[in-house]
């Protein structure tokens, strides 16, 4: 597992519920974090600084070979020092150990800092979800990853 980034666990369920809610205009509520813990095909991670305060966290998703970033996110404050691609590489590697060869996501299409970690990180552009978020109502991207190409050319 990438440095820092640890498992999520029902300790974490409060302050992540809080963080989401500070930077999503249409939150997970705390209840789904809560269930995500009851399920094995779910698996969160979350970053702490120093000081114990959380500073991000990412959930992903494996069904049969198939891999889903369902939500990522880093504090404002903590922003473009590699948090946000040491989450996402913690939930690559779980998916990889898993076993799935593809993983999917979908992102706002006006969201840059996201779209061009994603891109970064190898993942390409499959298509257009139109009005598929609310609050406000936008366009998602989604974007795809061969994790099984990429792991065999490691
Ligand atoms: C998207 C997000 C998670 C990125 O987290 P981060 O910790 O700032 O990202 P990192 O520092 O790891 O950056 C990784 C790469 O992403 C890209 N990137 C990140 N922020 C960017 C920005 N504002 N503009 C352009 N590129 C950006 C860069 O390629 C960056 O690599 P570099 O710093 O070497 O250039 C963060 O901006 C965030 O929490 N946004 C709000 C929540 C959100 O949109 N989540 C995604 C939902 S799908």
């Amino acid at each position: 597992m990438p440095k820092g980034a640890r498992r999520f666990a029902p300790g974490d369920v409060e302050r992540v519920a809080a963080l989401e809610r500070a930077i999503f205009g249409d939150p997970w509520s705390r209840r789904s974090f809560e269930e995500i813990l009851g399920f094995d095909h779910l698996q969160g991670f979350v970053l702490d600084d120093k000081a114990r305060e959380l500073t991000g966290y990412a959930f992903c998703s494996a069904v049969e070979d198939e891999g889903e970033i369902l939500n990522l996110a880093v504090a404002p404050e903590h922003r473009r020092k590699g948090l946000g691609k040491r989450l996402l590489a913690a939930c690559l590697a779980w998916l990889a150990e898993r076993g799935a060869a593809k993983v999917y996501l979908e992102v706002r299409r006006s969201n840059e800092a996201a779209i061009a970690m994603y891109l970064a990180a190898g993942f390409g552009t499959l298509g257009v979800r139109p009005n598929y978020y609310r609050k406000p109502t936008e366009d998602a991207v989604l974007m795809g990853l061969d994790l099984a190409a990429r792991g065999a050319r490691k």
